[in-house]
């Protein structure tokens, strides 16, 4: 932990995560969320098999340009990445330098798979092709408000021992509406960097940026619910403890406040659910032929039989309307089409 000792939440958020002892930063061995819990990619390969095929059909809809890229955004140590390379998706025409994973921290990078582009930024100028982030905007630091009989802003004393929260007035504007109704000790978080992240690709983007997270239509729907459903901690696949405590050895993440990203970006062109989308590029089908696989060799069975096997399992688990199948699959194209 660095820095003075009244800092705003997002930057106390900023530290614990990215900071040098910083969760997804630091050097005890983690790999991030893949030993803390699942995300889709994590669930198996099937995931990105059904990505590579919209990723074609994305490239097909804009006339194969060369340029073509798949940029993934907040890459973690890339499992998505191996997976779809592994479906051998024809926009990268056999080139695995043009996928691009671009992850902050070092730690994670160092696991990227041979060959493809592996950045800590985003490069520079237009990007043309698809953008993708999973499980990245709940992650990226927040402001966090507090009802106390008027909104008030979450600031972290860390001088002493342990932290604690101090609430001082809201200086500026946010980009939401904020209920009046809430009850008190109600919270909401602020998430106007999340939403910068999104325009900034946006606006140099030659293609379509797709953001996959957990989230919901509108910050009211945070105001009235208890701040622990969705202000969370995790830790070796449990919930974690309160987000002041155990500092850089949990992760800390909030649903995606879908207004507070439109009112920054501009309205997405597509929102539906993951199990909506993963139904759209064809994963019935691939469940339907993987079992297909598996019944003509389930006598002898070999590694791709037992893979084709495992679609089922995979495909429970990403489309469970309780589960991954619920998260938002927010797209924008641009330039508009
Ligand atoms: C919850 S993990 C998700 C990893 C992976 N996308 C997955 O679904 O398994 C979020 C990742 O985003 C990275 N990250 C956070 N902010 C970032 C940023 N601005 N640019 C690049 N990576 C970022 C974190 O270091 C972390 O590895």
């Amino acid at each position: 932990m660095t820095g003075s000792s009244l800092v705003r939440f997002d930057e106390f958020m900023g530290d614990a995560l990215y900071g040098v002892s910083g969760f997804y930063t630091s050097g005890d061995g983690r790999a991030g969320r893949r030993g803390d819990f699942i995300t889709s990619p994590e669930v198996g390969p099937l995931f990105g098999t059904v990505i590579a095929r919209a990723l074609d059909a994305w490239w097909r809809e804009m006339d194969r340009p060369n340029d073509f890229r798949v940029f993934e955004l907040g890459a973690g140590p890339g499992t998505l990445a191996r997976s779809i390379l592994a479906a051998e998706p024809e926009c990268l025409g056999g080139d695995v330098s043009k996928y691009v994973a671009v992850e902050l921290s070092a730690r994670q990078r160092e696991s990227h798979p041979d060959g493809i582009t592996s950045l800590p930024t985003l490069p520079e100028g237009e990007l043309c092709g698809v953008v993708m982030a999973n499980e990245l905007l709940d992650n990226v630091p927040f402001r966090l408000l507090v009802n106390d009989g008027g909104w008030r802003e979450a600031w972290v004393d860390r001088d002493a021992d342990t932290a604690s929260e101090v609430l001082r007035p809201v200086v500026d504007d946010v980009p939401v509406a904020l209920p009046a109704s809430a009850a008190l000790g109600a919270r909401v978080p602020v998430q106007m960097r999340a939403g910068q992240l999104v325009k900034e690709v946006v606006d140099r983007l030659r293609g379509r940026m797709v953001v996959i997270d957990y989230s919901v239509p509108t910050t009211a729907v945070l105001a009235m619910r208890p701040w622990r459903e969705w202000l969370r901690t995790y830790a070796g696949h449990e919930r974690g403890g309160h987000y002041l405590r155990n500092v850089g050895q949990q992760d800390i993440t909030t649903d995606v406040c879908i207004d507070q990203v439109e009112a920054i970006v501009g309205p997405a062109d597509a929102v539906r659910s993951q199990a909506q989308f993963l139904q759209r590029w064809g994963i019935d089908d691939l469940v339907a032929e993987g079992k297909r696989v598996w019944e003509a060799e389930a006598a002898r069975p070999g590694l791709l039989a037992m893979k084709m096997r495992s679609r089922v399992s995979e495909a429970a688990a990403l489309l469970d309307p309780n589960g991954l199948g619920a998260f938002t699959v927010l797209e924008w194209s641009h330039p508009p089409r």
